[in-house]
């Protein structure tokens, strides 16, 4: 769990790289966008998986109203002003997902592409069972959208089942994908 303040740097390049396509679309520019996003991170807030010291993948969640990457409006205010904060927080609502209780709710995981393929993803995921179980949670939720069938093909094999299905609408073309699936796994008692 967590990551360390030398390893910020590291972990927001493999979180944007992962995410900052969507991501992009509520700041002035990609790279104000992932300087924004890196520095509010949250450490308790990820699980991370390292090789050799090194951080290889990240897996965010939810919990007590925060997910992996603390977009409050304030923080957005003071950093872009008004209009930024208005337009941030207008574009990021529709990739926002809601808490429930009992449902460890993941937000984002990602493995450094030079690595994918070896089991990080799912040691992250079943990090997340664990702290899941710990927690008394009854099961983990994930979302993946349409363009990342390979990923969902992972979760399938792990077991998680399709429980909702969403649209962007004709918005799709601007976060890069037009639709997505909302899938859970129970956890192991
Ligand atoms: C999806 C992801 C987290 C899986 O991590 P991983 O460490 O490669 O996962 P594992 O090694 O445990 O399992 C490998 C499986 O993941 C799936 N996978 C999905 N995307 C993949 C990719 N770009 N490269 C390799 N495997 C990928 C495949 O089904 C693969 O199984 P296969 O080797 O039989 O094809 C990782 O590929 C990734 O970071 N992708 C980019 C970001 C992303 O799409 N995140 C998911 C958002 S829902």
């Amino acid at each position: 769990m967590g990551f360390h303040a030398s390893e910020r740097q590291h972990v927001g390049a493999l979180y944007w790289a992962a995410f900052g396509r969507k991501l992009q679309v509520g700041f002035p520019d990609a790279a104000r966008g992932e300087a924004f996003v890196t520095d509010n991170l949250r450490a308790d807030r990820m699980f991370v998986a390292r090789v050799d010291g090194e951080v290889a993948g990240v897996c965010g969640f939810h919990a007590g109203g925060a997910g992996a990457a603390a977009l409050t409006w304030r923080g957005l205010r003071d950093k872009f002003g008004w209009t930024g904060a208005i337009r941030a927080t207008v574009a990021l609502a529709p990739l926002s997902r809601a808490e429930r209780d009992g449902v460890l709710v993941l937000d984002g995981i990602c493995v450094d592409a030079r690595r994918r393929g070896r089991g990080l993803g799912t040691a992250l995921l079943a990090a997340a069972h664990e702290h899941a179980a710990g927690c008394g949670d009854r099961e983990v939720q994930l979302s993946v959208v349409d363009t990342n069938p390979r990923a969902e093909a992972l979760y399938r094999r792990l077991g998680y089942r399709v429980v909702d299905e969403g649209s962007m609408g004709s918005l799709g073309s601007l976060y890069g994908f037009r639709r997505y699936k909302t899938m859970r796994k129970r956890v192991a008692r």
